[in-house]
């Protein structure tokens, strides 16, 4: 959601800048901008839509060696040419680009800025406007200063002052944003992926942290103006992951990196015997609860759900799993040694590290599963475990699921046995039998094309059902159709269809069904022929041993507790067809970000 990019150094700064943009553009924008600083000023061209429109009104005849960049993600103000950034000040000294939400923004404009008018509905222009107001009895950095410390919410900026060439301001607070380091030059941006092209040295900012970024330095201070000293990291990050390669989608190339990815965790969680481990302190911590908290959003919480089975099965804790932007404003009961999980593909999603915050405020450990290292919620969480994934581009999220589900697992596993239960699972074999089945299912996608053609061509809904651990996967399956064909898509227990949902059941309706597990095996089948004797077009995803002569397609048999590892795949590659067929734009789904850093 938004992406900053800036450059300062010898080369022409449009070209770095708008390619910087495409990189975040998995980050889900609907309109972008940039600003070039030279000589004759700062030039400045904006669009409504992607990157390729705005390349459209860039002038290249205006070469700069500075610039800052932007995508938006409208929160304040639709989606248009005069509320993307850049943002100017009322005299069009400053300039300046913002990721993230100001709260106080109203109270900031009735205080200060009574007398300037605003061009956009942004909430963005008033940071502007207010380093311009106070810039006129002091210096820019101190102005800058000022306004930071005014403002309450969230930020990253970068911000150009005419009146100081060779300079760009940056800042941040909640939303992230680093500097790369370079042999002649700096780069700003949301995310080392934007800039890997031209260096794998980053510094991280933390919250409530300038930086005057200059080609040959780049200098931090707090809001206090104490200089703060922070050597580069280097970012792991090889291009070619950030590659689409030959696939036409990276959503495609992302399912299909899922059983390397397996393969790379079981790799990172073996120790030098090849037996799985994680950190004593997350084990204590998880030994040390009496019941856990998973807390996430949208996919991770349905991998959640997964992990709610896995731990109360072979580490024999209760869990509780909890959307978190529920769960801030509506927290339960909690018990006396609660241990907090969040599960966050990002690490920055603003719902769920809200709700860090308050737990953290309330004295409890956390933990946080995440993709990105160094991610917010896994800086401000005690603990982390990392996914492996590799970057995960494409909006729908895919491999990041299925490695959250396998983490969650080894935590499980390694808690179990801690704890000293006898726990009949090989579970680095049965991680490997995985991987070995997610290759064929891979390798079966005109199977899923096929029932994508079959069944959605024309359809307005689609209904998943399951029962147990494939009620949680149909969660999923209907999340990804949604999100990304725009089918209405549903998830239901089979066993509450009954209740009401299948008064929706009509002539044709799509309805998907799961049947991995042994226990409810005859149960889901039975509520499959309820809806197959009201007209619906039904489709039964089994597994081998669990098969019937009536299923269209069986899943290779693979332990009961991890059935969703597998399971996912056929739907994750239905909805990828559907989306195809329907012509949506597969990657970047209208109205949604990757990375949702607002609540
Ligand atoms: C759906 C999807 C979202 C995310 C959700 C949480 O495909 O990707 O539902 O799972 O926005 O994001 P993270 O995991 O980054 O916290």
């Amino acid at each position: 959601m938004c992406g900053i990019t800036g450059y300062i150094g010898t080369n022409d700064a449009k070209e770095i800048l708008l390619k910087g943009l495409e990189k975040l553009e998995y980050r889900g924008y609907d309109s972008a901008g940039i600003a070039a600083f030279n000589q004759d000023g700062i030039h400045i061209f904006k669009e409504k839509g992607r990157i390729a429109d705005l390349r459209a009104v860039v002038d290249g005849n205006v070469n700069a060696q500075t610039g800052i960049g932007q995508t938006r993600w409208a929160t304040h103000g639709a989606p248009s040419k005069i509320n993307a950034h850049p943002h100017q000040s009322a005299s069009g000294r400053f300039t300046l680009v913002h990721n993230g939400v100001i709260e106080n923004e109203s109270e900031l404009k009735a205080k200060y800025l009574q007398d300037v008018t605003f061009i956009s509905e942004t909430d963005t222009e008033v940071i502007v406007q207010l380093v311009e107001k106070f810039s006129k009895k002091m210096e820019t950095e101190e102005a800058f200063l000022k306004t930071l410390r005014l403002l309450n919410g969230s930020y990253a900026i970068a911000m150009l002052d005419a009146e100081t060439p060779g300079t760009i301001f940056a800042a941040k607070n909640k939303s992230p944003l680093l500097i790369g380091v370079g042999e002649d030059f700096h780069v700003v941006a949301s995310d080392a992926m934007a800039m890997i092209q031209m260096t794998d040295q980053f510094i991280e900012l933390m919250d409530k942290e300038i930086v005057i970024v200059k080609k040959d330095r780049a200098d931090i201070y707090n809001l206090n103006g104490e200089v703060i000293i922070r050597e580069p990291y280097r970012a792991e990050l090889d291009v070619t992951d950030i590659e689409k390669g030959t696939y036409p989608h990276y959503m495609l190339k992302e399912i299909d990196e899922q059983p390397l990815v397996i393969r790379k965790i079981i790799q990172a969680y073996q120790d030098g015997s090849g037996s799985l481990r994680i950190d004593d302190e997350i084990i204590s911590a998880m030994l040390g609860a009496d019941r856990i908290y998973i807390v996430a959003c949208g996919t991770s919480s349905h991998a959640g759900l997964v992990g709610k089975q896995l731990i109360e099965k072979l580490a024999d804790i209760p869990v509780e799993v909890h959307l978190a932007s529920e769960f801030g404003y509506n927290m339960p009961l909690l018990c006396e040694k609660p241990l907090f999980i969040f599960i966050s593909q990002s690490g920055e999603t603003a719902d769920s590290r809200s709700v860090l915050v308050k737990v953290k405020e309330l004295g409890y450990r956390a933990l946080t599963i995440t993709n990105v290292p160094g991610s917010t919620l896994s800086r401000e969480a005690d603990y982390t475990l990392l996914l492996h994934a590799g970057p995960e581009i494409a909006v729908a999220s895919t491999k990041a699921y299925t490695a959250q589900v396998a983490v969650l697992a080894i935590l499980a596993f390694v808690t179990g046995r801690a704890k000293g239960l006898s726990l009949d699972l090989d579970l680095v074999k049965e991680l490997g039998i995985i991987a070995n089945a997610m290759e064929t299912l891979c390798g079966a996608k005109e199977e899923f094309e096929q029932i994508a053609t079959e069944y959605l061509p024309a359809a307005i809904n689609c209904f998943f059902i399951g029962r147990s651990i494939d009620y949680f996967v149909g969660l999923e399956g209907a999340l990804k159709l949604k999100e990304i064909s725009y089918i209405q898509a549903e998830g239901f227990a089979g066993g509450e269809l009954k209740h009401g949902t299948i008064a929706l059941i009509e002539k044709g309706t799509p309805v998907i069904a799961l049947a991995t597990q042994a226990v409810v095996n005859g149960s889901i089948r039975a509520n499959v022929k309820e809806v197959a004797a009201r007209g619906a077009h039904t489709c039964i995803i089994s597994m081998k041993g669990l098969d019937a002569e009536e299923d269209r397609f069986i899943l290779p048999a693979v332990h009961e507790l991890l059935t969703p590892l597998v399971s996912v795949i056929p739907l994750q590659l239905i909805a990828y067809y559907a989306a195809l067929h329907r012509g949506c734009d597969v990657d970047k789904p209208r109205n949604l970000a990757k990375s949702v850093t607002v609540e």
